[in-house]
């Protein structure tokens, strides 16, 4: 049959899962486990098939729209050089991750495992490429994204507080631990409220694009167009400036694949995975280029790059008296985005603890609340850890390179699927040749900045990939078990009242 996949889905017995990972065997605590039999029938503990249409298209959607188009304007038009290259590559960042996601529904549909590229990977690759990707996303990759997106949440409500002068770093520290805190403890309490948050806050953010572009509309329309008349003048002509525009506008339009971490979660998956992508995406990428444009429209490209957030400049050119709504709708759409970010992670997590790549505790759920409460509060923490010395920009490289680079594997996991897995269904076929595009791209994306400008920052981040196997060999090969683990288990289990689950089911 499909091997594990099967084995995982016809499991429904909770104790026939638990020998999945021996470690929440020996952990299992008889209290917890009484505990949860008296409030749902054996079996039933898990994630459930909440999320539909709107909420699924609202998570991709809602966390694609964060910070970014508010404040990667400006690095995308300095590295690429000129106001017409600049718009190629917000078109192009968008037409690429349409691309990525189209290939992301074909496995999503036919692998309907949450985690999306770390299910995906083993399907195709077996467990270590699926453990690095773990290892570099639970550890580095998704709590960096949710300490950058807070740090511009805690910019956006401190800024505007301090009249005068510049924020004070402390405050917007002390605000971003607070957003980080807030968000984890929606997530922790109840998917229906996380995705409820999500949904308001993608309304509210949409209402602000929706300015923006009206605005930049009445005022094309009055015959601003004076900035545009230089098209291409200007434009770098260096692989690795493009290469690293794209960096900064990719980042902007991260988050197409985020449906595909919870497809678990997802009410008829097969219909509603595409589905949310072909409206989220292209949906975006109009929002994007339209706004681009109203940005140049009202500002030169002088004054676009010495602007730290363009929209803002922006908001009091146009705005006037109410120009204090756009820090305030920008709070809220990093807000969201953080939200949502935060809950893809945690199934992330999951999902590769499940499959006993993590500590088994990290596929705990909640015995009433259903959520992987071990897994987003781990996030929580690591990402708290990551704002303390963080620096944005060094950040969002880094984030750009890696998660390139595993977005470009994935691709390659589609491919061999299709000769390895000839039969299994695929309710959803992309064409060929789109995988083999976006692979060529993201190698060229990975590639171009290493070969032209070396930095040692690619080599940590390649050598912080590669290191994660100093642990797998030991305790995921080898089993290898810490007596002093299962007390831990055993502790947080009393202490969050979690339990290991049983699969979904529909
Ligand atoms: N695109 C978002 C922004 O501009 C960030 C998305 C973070 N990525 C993710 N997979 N959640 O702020």
């Amino acid at each position: 049959g499909t091997g594990y996949l099967t084995e995982v889905s016809h499991s429904l017995n909770g104790n026939a899962l638990s020998t999945l990972h021996s470690a929440s065997d020996a952990s299992f605590n008889p209290m917890v486990s009484s505990n949860n039999q008296r409030q749902t029938p054996e079996g039933s503990i898990g994630l459930k098939r909440r999320i539909g249409l709107m909420s699924g298209a609202s998570l991709i959607v809602g966390t694609m729209i964060g910070s970014g188009i508010f404040v990667s304007p400006k690095g995308v038009l300095q590295r690429s050089g000129s106001v017409g290259m600049s718009l190629l590559v917000w078109t192009g960042c968008g037409l690429l991750s349409l691309l990525g996601a189209l290939c992301y529904a074909e496995l999503g549909t036919m692998i309907t495992k949450s985690g999306a590229e770390y299910s995906y990977l083993l399907e195709a690759f077996g467990p270590i490429p699926a453990y690095l990707f773990s290892w570099v996303s639970v550890f580095v990759l998704k709590p960096s994204m949710l300490a950058i997106i807070c740090l511009s949440f805690g910019e956006y409500v401190v800024g505007p507080l301090s009249v005068g002068c510049s924020p004070d770093p402390l405050l917007v520290k002390l605000v971003t631990i607070l957003a980080i805190g807030i968000i984890t403890f929606i997530n922790c309490f109840s998917v229906q409220l996380a995705t409820q948050i999500q949904n308001i806050c993608t309304v509210a953010k949409l209402s602000a694009v929706a300015i923006i572009v009206v605005g930049g509309a009445v005022k094309l329309s009055q015959g601003h167009i004076q900035h545009f008349n230089k098209g291409f003048e200007g434009t770098s002509s260096s692989f690795s400036d493009i290469a690293t525009a794209f960096y900064s506008g990719l980042w902007a339009y991260d988050g197409w694949n985020n449906l595909n971490y919870i497809t678990e979660e997802l009410v008829n998956p097969f219909v509603n995975l595409p589905r949310a992508i072909y409206f989220g995406i292209p949906l975006v990428t109009v929002c994007y280029v339209l706004i681009n444009i109203s940005y140049l429209t009202v500002m030169s490209t002088t004054e676009v790059l010495a602007s730290e957030a363009v929209a803002m400049t922006w908001a009091s050119r146009v705005l006037g008296v109410m120009a204090f709504l756009m820090p305030l709708t920008i709070a809220i759409s990093t807000f969201g985005a953080g939200n949502g970010t935060d809950f893809t992670t945690g199934r992330l997590t999951f999902v590769a603890a499940r499959e006993g790549h993590l500590v088994g505790i990290l596929s705990y759920v909640h015995i009433r609340r259903f959520t992987p409460s071990p897994a987003l509060i781990t996030n929580a923490i690591l990402a708290i850890c990551m704002i303390i010395p963080g620096n944005i920009g060094s950040l969002i490289d880094f984030f750009s390179f890696t998660a390139w680079l595993f977005y470009g594997a994935t691709m390659t996991a589609l491919v061999v699927l299709r000769w390895k897995k000839k039969d299994i269904a695929r309710p959803y076929k992309v064409p060929l040749v789109v995988p083999f595009v976006v692979m060529a791209i993201s190698a060229y994306l990975v590639l171009a900045p290493i070969i032209q400008q070396p930095q040692i920052e690619y080599l940590y981040a390649l050598l912080f990939i590669v290191s994660g196997l100093i642990l797998y060999v030991p305790f995921v090969h080898y089993k290898l078990e810490l007596r002093i683990m299962d007390k831990i288990t055993v502790f947080l289990q009393l202490l969050l009242e979690v339990t290991p689950t049983s699969p979904i089911t529909s």
